[in-house]
């Protein structure tokens, strides 16, 4: 049953090749909102989204992003993406965030259960809603990388960030440089099972 909202979903693709120019307000807000509309268990609305377009701060936080990230590199026949290197593809990318002009990071309370399904729920509505305008994104599933070092620490007492939030995860937005998109992996089979 094809519509609008499925062929969403079905050609998001994970974008890490971005183009050096910011992305627009609207465009921005635009995939804020689709955060804010997420589902959060209890509908606590816990996560806080803090967004970032400064370029020496993405790119430092980026940076130490990388040298705590102990990523165990990808073979000829193992690999992230062909299309689209990862960390793990290409030990020459220094910045985890790629140079996405715009990083939003997910900060969600400690010491709550559902937090960190509460973040991933909202991340996956703005890569959607993202994907749905034009613009490529990519989900960074553990942040507290970034914050691991004084520099971080520093940033994170600049946003006011409540100490008793953590940084969960980091959705990475621009652009794409590429115009062909990339293709993804096959699906692997026998995941669904019927009884
Ligand atoms: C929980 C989670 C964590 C992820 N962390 C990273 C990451 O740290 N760095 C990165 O480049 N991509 C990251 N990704 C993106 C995946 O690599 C990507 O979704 C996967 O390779 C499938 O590609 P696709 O999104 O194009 O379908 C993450 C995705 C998920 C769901």
């Amino acid at each position: 049953m094809p519509n609008a909202v499925i062929e969403n979903i079905m050609t998001r693709r994970t974008i890490r090749r971005f183009l050096d120019k910011q992305i627009q307000e609207e465009e921005l807000q635009t995939v804020l909102d689709a955060g804010l509309y997420a589902p959060s268990a209890g509908g606590r609305q816990g996560v806080l989204f803090v967004v970032s377009q400064d370029e020496e701060t993405n790119k430092k936080l980026g940076r130490i992003k990388r040298n705590n990230s102990n990523v165990k590199m990808s073979t000829d026949t193992v690999y992230i993406s062909k299309e689209q290197p990862s960390i793990a593809d290409d030990a020459s990318i220094t910045n985890a965030f790629y140079d996405a002009p715009t990083v939003i990071t997910l900060f969600v309370p400690k010491n709550f259960l559902y937090a960190p399904y509460d973040a991933s729920a909202a991340a996956e509505n703005m890569l959607l809603a993202a994907h749905s305008i034009g613009l490529g994104g990519c989900y960074i599933g553990s942040a507290w990388e970034s914050f691991a070092d004084p520099f971080g620490q520093e940033i994170l007492k600049k946003w006011n960030i409540r100490t008793d939030y953590y940084a969960a995860l980091h959705v990475l937005l621009g652009y794409p440089k590429d115009k062909q998109a990339p293709k993804g992996k096959a699906r692997i089979d026998g995941r669904i099972i019927r009884m």
